[in-house]
């Protein structure tokens, strides 16, 4: 067999398919170029398969994430929504607040955009390949409701305490079962200091003993997610109702 058909297979056996995608040209360059060295032609090779993995991983890994749309912050019109402060959050994409293990609360009426910055976080974080996970509040309860049936409520909150970054949407008004409230606190306190966490939420603080059916468990709650916290409220109008004016009369 020649050389050449050799080297073909050998990297198809390897799988490194982007490096025989370009071994053609590399090759080429190796004859014509005398300044062209073989080092040379090993590290455009490599590079072409590891730039190659690093992005197939990064797409991985926001697709895992479950994210609900994949919108960055290059997607949000800062301009509309003035109490959003843009420095803030750019900040927040540098992913600092992770090296604190703080957490991030957006608080906001529906559609300011809390989904979206918390989905822009989270695939900034999925994207440098944090493990990253995206989960709706009546989703989780719903689990931990089950689990409290099945006496496994510590299985539930050993899962979601391996995700460096969990996202948990739309903290509002449910019918919540006081044990699921109860394994959402042993979540909160599980991940407390050790992993930072996301939520978003339509009620204030103050509601949240409402909010969980119990105010004692909301506090304990609270007093975990706010001690290490950046809380942005969001005071704007719905970017669904963005050139319409619907309260108008006709
Ligand atoms: N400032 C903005 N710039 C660009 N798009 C925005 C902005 N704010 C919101 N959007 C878009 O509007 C829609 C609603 O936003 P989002 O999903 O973040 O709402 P929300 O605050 O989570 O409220 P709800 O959960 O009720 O939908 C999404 O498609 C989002 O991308
Ligand atoms: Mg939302």
């Amino acid at each position: 067999m020649a050389l050449y058909t050799q080297l073909m297979n050998n990297l198809d056996t390897l799988a490194l398919s982007k490096m025989k995608e370009n071994l053609e040209p590399v090759v080429n360059k190796t004859i014509n170029d005398p300044n062209y060295s073989f080092t040379d032609a090993l590290l455009d090779l490599t590079n072409a398969e590891i730039t190659f993995r690093d992005e197939r991983a990064r797409k991985i890994n926001i697709t895992i994430s479950s994210f609900p749309y994949q919108k960055t912050l290059k997607d949000f019109d800062f301009t509309y929504q003035a109490t959003v402060s843009k420095e803030k959050i750019l900040d927040l994409a540098t992913l600092r607040f992770m090296e604190n293990k703080s957490n991030v609360i957006f608080m906001g009426s529906p559609g300011v955009g809390r989904t979206h910055l918390a989905t822009a976080l989270g695939m900034e974080a999925a994207g440098q390949r944090i493990s990253t996970y995206f989960i709706n509040f009546a989703t989780l309860m719903e689990k931990f409701k089950q689990a409290s049936k099945e006496n496994r409520v510590e299985q539930v909150v050993k899962h979601y305490l391996k995700y460096s970054l969990l996202i948990i949407d739309e903290i509002g008004y449910l019918p919540i079962d006081r044990n699921a409230s109860y394994g959402f606190f042993q979540l909160v306190a599980a991940r407390y200091e050790k992993r930072s966490t996301i939520l978003t939420t339509n009620q204030p603080f103050s509601k949240w003993g409402e909010v969980f059916g119990d105010t004692v468990i909301a506090n304990a709650i609270l007093d975990r997610l706010v001690h290490h916290c950046e809380i942005i409220k969001i005071n704007g109008m719905s970017y669904r109702l963005k050139g319409k004016n619907i309260f108008e009369e006709d």
